[in-house]
């Protein structure tokens, strides 16, 4: 692959919870209860700054599905990984989910596929309810059980589910497939559905996650990844998922410290 698109994520971004708002409260679960609404995480450090940068990779995420050809794979599924745990994929995700409250019309789905560790789940407190695992393996289940709103409008969450130690088969099975088909019909044109997996050097579901990705970041925190993992990374969905060219993957720096521009966004080659 010779030159992705790279982003900086520089800044802290912490946890603070946004309480519940107006979206969709009476949105039902199986039992006719009240859902759950997740909580979307805000940065507290360097507001604005921050701000910007999941704007700008807002911007070019959207802007892949806007000029998507037709021929390649789906642009709205999109992949958030890297090569090793803890280089941020769930505060990117987050981050980025964060970053459509001011859209009006946005929809967004956000999917915790890190069956290892289902932290977007627990960070956005939809832990132990039903989700993604349950939905795979109970033929009876609809989307609609397992998809909450949260406190951004038009951001939904499909959190992880019950635990299993089948949960990669699941994942690789057609009812993976046919769940985002059905939800692709729900987002729209310009909607997108943003998967959080683990890492792709620990985790076998993430490739079958990416066959189903038309975008991937590939997230790489600054001082952590030895340049031969993210290589061994990119290489295993290569191989496994390809292929993975600089139309499909963008690279996401993370942590990457301070500099003299809020943004750096560069192609790289
Ligand atoms: N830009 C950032 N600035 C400061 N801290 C960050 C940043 N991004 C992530 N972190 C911190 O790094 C740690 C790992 O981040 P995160 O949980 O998002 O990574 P992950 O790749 O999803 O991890 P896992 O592989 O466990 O799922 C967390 O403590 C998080 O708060
Ligand atoms: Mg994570």
């Amino acid at each position: 692959m010779n030159s992705p698109v790279t982003f900086s994520v520089m800044t802290p971004v912490d946890s603070g919870e946004v309480s519940a708002s107006s979206l969709d409260k009476s949105l039902e679960g199986r039992d006719g209860a009240v859902k759950r609404i997740g909580s979307v995480a805000t940065p507290r450090f360097d507001e604005s700054r921050t701000r910007e940068e999941f704007r700008v990779i807002k911007g070019h995420v959207m802007s892949r599905i806007a000029n998507a050809d037709g021929h390649r794979r789906e642009p709205r599924n999109v992949l958030i990984t890297s090569a090793s745990p803890r280089e941020g994929k769930t505060t990117i995700t987050l981050g980025l989910a964060m970053s459509f409250m001011f859209d009006r019309d946005a929809r967004v789905v956000l999917i915790d596929a890190d069956m290892r560790s289902p932290d977007l789940s627990r960070r956005m407190g939809l832990e132990g309810e039903a989700g993604l695992l349950d939905y795979l393996e109970d033929d009876q289940m609809g989307w609609n059980d397992v998809v909450y709103p949260t406190s951004v409008r038009g951001v939904f969450a499909v959190p992880s589910g019950s635990p299993r130690i089948y949960a990669p088969e699941l994942i690789a099975g057609p009812r993976m497939k046919f769940l985002l088909e059905t939800l692709r019909q729900g987002i729209g044109r310009n909607g997108i559905i943003m998967m959080d997996s683990g890492s792709v050097l620990s985790c076998s579901e993430t490739i079958s996650l990416a066959t189903h990705a038309g975008q991937i970041l590939f997230v790489a925190a600054k001082g952590q990844t030895k340049r031969s993992d993210i290589d061994e990374g990119l290489g295993r969905l290569h191989r496994q998922a390809g292929p993975i060219d600089e139309s499909r993957v963008s690279m996401v720096f993370n942590k990457s410290g301070r500099s003299q521009s809020p943004v750096r966004y560069s192609r790289r080659g």
